[in-house]
């Protein structure tokens, strides 16, 4: 595994989208405690203003802005804003996602149209947006670094089934930070890529639905997508762990190992590590 150092420093600014909620905000808890300026952003209004009081209170300069990052304009604007703020951003963290289970050919169009548009479009957006502006701001400062970091899954390395289209978002996005890993090599020493792929740690994910849009609202739940909300409800009630501690431990998991992928799960370690080794971008031939 190629390792790419993500040193972080008070002081430095870090854009997080999904951050009122699971990963982003524990994400955006330990930035706050490290010192970063914050420029977050979430779909779900008061979550995003309940994240906004507590990490302000808890010393962090914050900027927070309700957007969805599957709407250029809306990543757009929160580029805009890091920019009035802070400045070109240091870390930007590519976590807004949601799920949505049943067999696949039962997904109904809006169905793909929604989770592709947040999990993979999204990540384009972040990508696409951002880049530039870390590219630049390299240019301007020897001593500058940055690094991206987009939150895929296990399921953008193996399959499980009656999960089709998060699985096809999630593999979309392993497939894009790899090429953004080699892409950004081919051009710069300072800014870098990573992708992390977590297994299941009982977030909101699970109640994903409680901000699709209407206008992609879901039809009347097959069979299979009950069955899938059924195992979602069990999963939650037995609570594998604490959302604060999985989550945690995941990231910090991440920022130490500060590799191309970093994976986690009830998988062996021989299994883990022979994922990772297919993953490594450093060793793909170009
Ligand atoms: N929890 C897990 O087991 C798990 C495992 C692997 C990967 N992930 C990934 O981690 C990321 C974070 O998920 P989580 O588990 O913390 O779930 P979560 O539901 O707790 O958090 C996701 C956040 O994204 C926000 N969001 C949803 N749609 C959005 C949109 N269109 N624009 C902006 N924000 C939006 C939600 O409001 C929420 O605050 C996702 O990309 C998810 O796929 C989660």
């Amino acid at each position: 595994m190629s390792a790419q150092h993500l040193t972080i420093r008070p002081g430095q600014t870090a854009v997080i989208t999904g951050a009122a909620s699971g990963f982003g905000l524990e994400l955006a808890r330990l930035g706050a405690k490290q010192g970063l300026n914050l420029v977050i952003t979430d779909v779900q209004q008061d979550a995003l203003d309940a994240a906004l009081a507590e990490l302000t209170g808890m010393g962090a300069k914050v900027a927070a802005l309700r957007g969805d990052v599957s709407r250029a304009e809306d990543v757009q604007a929160l580029a805009d804003l890091c920019l009035e703020r802070f400045g070109a951003p240091h870390i930007v963290i590519n976590n807004a996602g949601v799920a949505h289970g049943g067999l696949i050919w039962e997904h109904t169009q809006r169905d793909w149209e929604w989770v592709l548009g947040v999990n993979l479009f999204g990540v384009v957006h972040g990508v696409r947006v951002f880049t530039p502006l870390m590219l630049a701001a390299a240019a301007k400062d020897a001593a500058y670094q940055g690094h991206i970091v987009n939150v895929a899954s296990m399921a953008g390395l193996l399959n499980s089934p009656n999960m089709g289209a998060y699985n096809v978002s999630k593999h979309a996005v392993v497939s894009l930070s790899e090429t953004l890993y080699q892409d950004l090599s081919l051009v710069t020493e300072q800014v870098h890529a990573s992708v992390l792929c977590p297994y299941f740690v009982p977030t909101g994910i699970s109640q994903s639905h409680r901000n699709r849009p209407g206008e992609l609202a879901a039809s009347k739940p097959t069979q299979s997508q009950l069955i899938s909300q059924a195992i979602d409800t069990l999963q939650r009630l037995w609570g594998l762990q604490p959302i604060r501690i999985g989550a945690q431990a995941h990231l910090q998991d991440f920022y130490r190992q500060h590799g191309f992928v970093t994976a986690s799960g009830v998988y062996d370690e021989d299994g883990i590590d022979h994922v990772e080794m297919r993953r490594d971008p450093a060793g793909a031939s170009v």
